[in-house]
């Protein structure tokens, strides 16, 4: 792959310096648009965004009042009542703690009576909100992004998808067993995600770094979900040392941001 070609590549000490950074990035947006559209999501890796968000509201009376958020997936049949919902985590982790008002922010709906309309509508609340301005992505171990797990179309639009034995063994950390993980859950489609103007993707430890060298450098392929981020015209991935270990380009990625050679032509932002 021509290096021109490689997403921007972050290289942190920590998840916080990771947090402290995307949350600069994202408050300048909603400063520049106090309507901003974020798409938030769940699990382990944006803590320390949500973390550092709250705090600049707090301290800095940063204003999210008009913010709207839209989450990547919800598990499907699962009472969106219970903790371990997307429904719950985003409302504790990031509705709650940011301030967002409950009326702005959105899941997808995984209740199975609406299973097969909830996707398209969710993807048409997107596009009347105006598009996603910038979206944060995880990824798991099996190179996922929201839930679009191996074998998922690059063009994919929301929907029921089936989730991998592996995923649901990492997730069984928030259940009381593995067998309580739903089998199915609702995500954004990767051509959903692709939609939106900015895409940020957060990964920290070690059993990242495999999927982050595939997704960054390996080629696009949808056994890597996250290989489509490569598609995107502005892409930043976000990653400390250890997820980092696997890039083969490691060294040019750190070149670039030390000597701030991005040559993104919008980079007003940056911090
Ligand atoms: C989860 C979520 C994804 C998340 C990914 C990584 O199951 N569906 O949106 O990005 O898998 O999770 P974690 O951040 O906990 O490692």
């Amino acid at each position: 792959m021509k290096k021109d070609t490689l997403a921007e590549v972050i290289i942190v000490p920590d998840a916080a310096a990771a947090g402290a950074l995307v949350a600069s990035r994202i408050a300048a947006l909603i400063v520049a648009n106090p309507a901003t559209v974020l798409g938030v999501a769940t699990g382990s890796t944006p803590g320390t965004v949500y973390a550092e968000l709250a705090r600049r509201v707090q301290r800095e009376s940063l204003d999210v009042s008009r913010v709207r958020a839209f989450a990547l997936d919800e598990y499907v049949g699962l009472d969106a009542a219970k903790p371990e919902s997307y429904h719950s985590v985003i409302r504790r982790e990031v509705t709650e703690q940011i301030g967002l008002d409950p009326a702005n922010v959105r899941v997808p709906d995984g209740s199975i009576e609406r299973i097969m309309t909830a996707g398209t509508e969710y993807d048409a609340g997107i596009v009347a909100a105006g598009g996603i301005d910038l979206q944060l992505l995880g990824i798991g171990r099996t190179g996922h992004i929201g839930f679009n797990e191996p074998g998922s179309s690059l063009a994919s639009r929301t929907r029921i998808k089936t989730l991998a034995p592996l995923t649901r063994i990492d997730n069984s950390r928030f259940f009381a067993s593995v067998e309580d993980v739903p089998l199915h859950c609702i995500t954004q489609g990767i051509g959903t995600i692709l939609e939106a103007r900015q895409l940020v993707l957060l990964a920290f430890g070690p059993e990242k770094a495999e999927a982050v060298a595939a997704a960054v450098e390996g080629p696009l392929t949808s056994r890597v979900p996250g290989s489509a981020i490569q598609l995107h015209p502005r892409v930043t991935v976000v990653v400390d040392e250890f997820a980092a270990s696997w890039l083969e380009y490691a060294d040019y990625y750190r070149h670039c941001w030390q000597n701030k050679l991005y040559r993104c032509p919008d980079r007003r932002d940056a911090p």
